[in-house]
């Protein structure tokens, strides 16, 4: 079976499962599913449930898609996503991007725990996503171009909407969320970085660093999706934490700036 004989399996089987079609979707990184919880009236699929779905592995992630109602609005929630790293095909990990798009998401907004390399950066702080670097050394459109969902050659000038960037900030000043902005590099994982490989990320301008969502920001700016993207800073990257890393630290942070994550997400999308 080709993607796009999956992807109308898939979307089948999600439309006959939900009561009204979302048009914002939301991947929700390590620790931050917590928002998924808040929707109303939720439909909830395990993923292995989902026909083509992959399954996910890490932990601090449930992995279920939630479809419901936040503030009004119909959304569609990723509680986990997959990640290179785990051993999933670079398709795989994008396959959730594509089967948003095919049942009508316009608006996605990609979340993440991330290392600070800016210095004046601060665990717990919420980063805004300017722009990101590709470094994972992949890319999820290698292959047969699908041109069902966009051209060959996609621009990446706008990878994150500037429109949702501002509504972002006004909507932070607002509601006394601080959000600081930033680059974001994506990196394969699932190794941190050494304090070298920080150096040199600081120094082409990489703020936060990160395992994940470049993939599903590629795919999504592919068929055209908008982009807004948060990381928490979960902690600081190697070299610059006078700590070592280990991912409890990451999933205790996440806790601590959960309340702000949720509110200004929630207010996002409101307004
Ligand atoms: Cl320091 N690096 C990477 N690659 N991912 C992270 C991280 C650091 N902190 C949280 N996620």
């Amino acid at each position: 079976m080709n993607v796009l004989e999956k992807v109308r399996d898939t979307k089948k089987y999600l439309i006959s499962k939900m009561d009204q079609s979302p048009t914002i979707g939301l991947v929700l990184g390590s620790g931050l599913g917590v928002l998924a919880d808040e929707i109303e009236q939720p439909v909830i699929i395990p993923y292995d449930e989902i026909p083509h779905f992959p399954v996910s592995t890490v932990t601090g992630h449930a992995g279920q898609l939630v479809i419901g109602r936040l503030r009004g609005k119909v959304v569609i929630a990723m509680q986990g996503r997959f990640h290179y790293y785990e051993g999933h095909s670079i398709e795989a990990v994008t396959y959730p991007i594509r089967i948003m798009k095919a049942i009508g998401v316009e608006q996605l907004i990609v979340t993440n725990a991330a290392g600070g390399i800016n210095n004046k950066f601060q665990a717990g702080d919420l980063m805004l996503i300017q722009d990101h670097l590709n470094l994972t050394g992949q890319n999820p459109l290698i292959g047969p171009n699908l041109d069902e969902f966009g051209p060959r050659f996609p621009d990446m000038t706008e990878a994150y909407s500037k429109s949702l960037q501002s509504l972002a900030k006004s909507v932070a000043v607002e509601h006394g969320v601080n959000l600081v902005e930033g680059v974001y590099a994506g990196m394969l994982g699932p190794s941190y970085e050494t304090p070298a490989e920080i150096r040199f990320l600081n120094t082409i301008g990489a703020s936060a660093v990160g395992m994940s969502t470049v993939p599903e920001v590629i795919t999504a700016r592919h068929s055209g999706v908008e982009v807004l993207g948060i990381s928490c800073i979960s902690n600081l990257a190697a070299g610059i934490s006078p700590n070592v890393l280990t991912h409890d630290e990451v999933m205790e942070t996440t806790e601590k700036s959960k309340q702000q994550f949720l509110k200004l997400i929630k207010e996002i999308i409101t307004a």
